[in-house]
């Protein structure tokens, strides 16, 4: 009998799969299609050369850890120790698995809320814990009467995802508080913060859990070098969480993985000192703009975006299929591979929104635009 009956291959592989068969333009997965930059190629060059090709410690490059520690400083004034609060995972794909595994325990449950990323409810389910599955407000702002509604003695973890995939959401000091106030009801439970495109906002600053100190002694940050570097195909990210959390972490994944690809992490580690993050938000936002300006001339109707690198879209008021017939007529019929937001939901439900991710170069977002208008 499967372990996971409901789950099948994900969303944005199958949009994915179907760009290529259909040579489509594909603004379905999250991944930038632009070169990277020319400097980071030339330190893997460099790197690959010499004998660094062998196991690094479980935990990480300690020159890595120690560049984490102060990035993480600089962004957010917040101090870790290097060497028992960071953990150099496998994407933050990994990360998320290995924290769910640590800490949830049969039954326990864990809110997610919805529309959510696709590993989440999976790995709460290998790790037999139950997920609770809530969705955010029309505006998708959490929905806090729903969420302390929910919790109860055996609520284990809260996930929250900040800038948020799919929506383009961010958090408010306000959802800090409101979170924070509940939390000192419930003393065991544990906040997972996927906060993977911290470095992606606009015109608001992104606030992390990280700026946050009621919430250091409970929380795991999960951060992605993938989005932030724009190599999400290196699979490396990392966690951030206080010692106590940290040591059942580093247990599961001692044996999930041991450590990560040691090119990346030497690479990663003279990059980080060359590249500006904090510049990633004027980057995006300017993407944003172009591709919010271009479907203007498209019949979709625009969500807010304030962070991330995806933009939502209706189209309820002019088409009544279901979110997955329309992506796929999209695919075929005019060439540009989406995503549809049912599958970030519980049992899959139809809200008529899809996701556009505008992290391409312009030729590309243009030539989408234009496709669109002959909707
Ligand atoms: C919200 C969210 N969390 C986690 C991930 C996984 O990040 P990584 O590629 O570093 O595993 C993604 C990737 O799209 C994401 O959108």
């Amino acid at each position: 009998m499967s372990k996971l009956p409901n789950i099948s291959t994900s969303i944005f592989t199958t949009m994915s799969q179907m760009a290529n068969e259909y040579q489509a333009i594909n603004l379905s997965q999250g991944f930038p299609n632009f070169p990277v930059d020319q400097k980071l190629k030339d330190i893997v060059i460099k790197w690959t050369q010499e004998e660094i090709h062998q196991y690094l410690p479980m935990s990480g490059y300690p020159s890595l850890l120690e560049k984490i520690a102060k990035l993480t400083q600089d962004s957010y004034q917040r101090k870790v120790n290097p060497s028992t609060e960071i953990l150099i995972t496998a994407g933050a794909t990994q990360g998320i698995f290995a924290a769910i595994q640590a800490l949830v325990h049969t039954n326990d449950e864990v809110i997610i809320l919805d529309p959510s990323f696709d590993s989440y409810e999976p790995s709460v389910l290998l790790g037999k814990g139950k997920p609770i599955r809530l969705e955010l407000n029309e505006d998708f702002t959490p929905n806090w009467e729903a969420i302390a509604a929910a919790m109860n003695s055996n609520t284990k973890m809260i996930i929250t995802n900040n800038p948020h995939n799919p929506t383009g959401k961010i958090w408010t000091e306000n959802d800090f508080n409101q979170l924070e106030l509940l939390l000192d009801l419930y003393p065991n439970v544990i906040v997972l913060s996927d906060e993977v495109y911290e470095y992606i906002t606009f015109e608001n600053k992104h606030i992390s859990a990280h700026h946050r100190p009621k919430l250091w002694n409970r929380t795991v940050c999960v951060s992605s070098f993938g989005k932030s570097l724009h190599i999400t195909g290196w699979r490396i990210g990392y966690v951030v969480a206080p010692e106590s959390l940290m040591i059942e972490i580093k247990k599961v994944h001692q044996s999930l993985i041991f450590s990560i690809n040691s090119i990346a992490q030497y690479a990663i580690n003279d990059y980080i000192d060359v590249v500006k993050v904090s510049e990633l938000g004027n980057f995006y936002q300017q993407k944003r703009d172009f591709f919010r300006s271009l479907m203007q001339e498209t019949k979709f109707e625009l969500f807010p975006c304030e962070g991330t690198y995806f933009q939502v879209a209706s189209y309820g008021h002019f088409s009544n299929e279901n979110d997955l017939d329309f992506v796929k007529k999209l695919v075929t019929d005019f060439g540009v591979a989406t995503i549809p937001l049912s599958p970030f939901y519980d049992k899959g439900k139809d809200v008529k929104c899809i996701r556009f991710c505008f992290a391409k170069d312009d030729e590309t977002l243009i030539k989408s635009a234009e496709r669109l208008m002959k909707l």
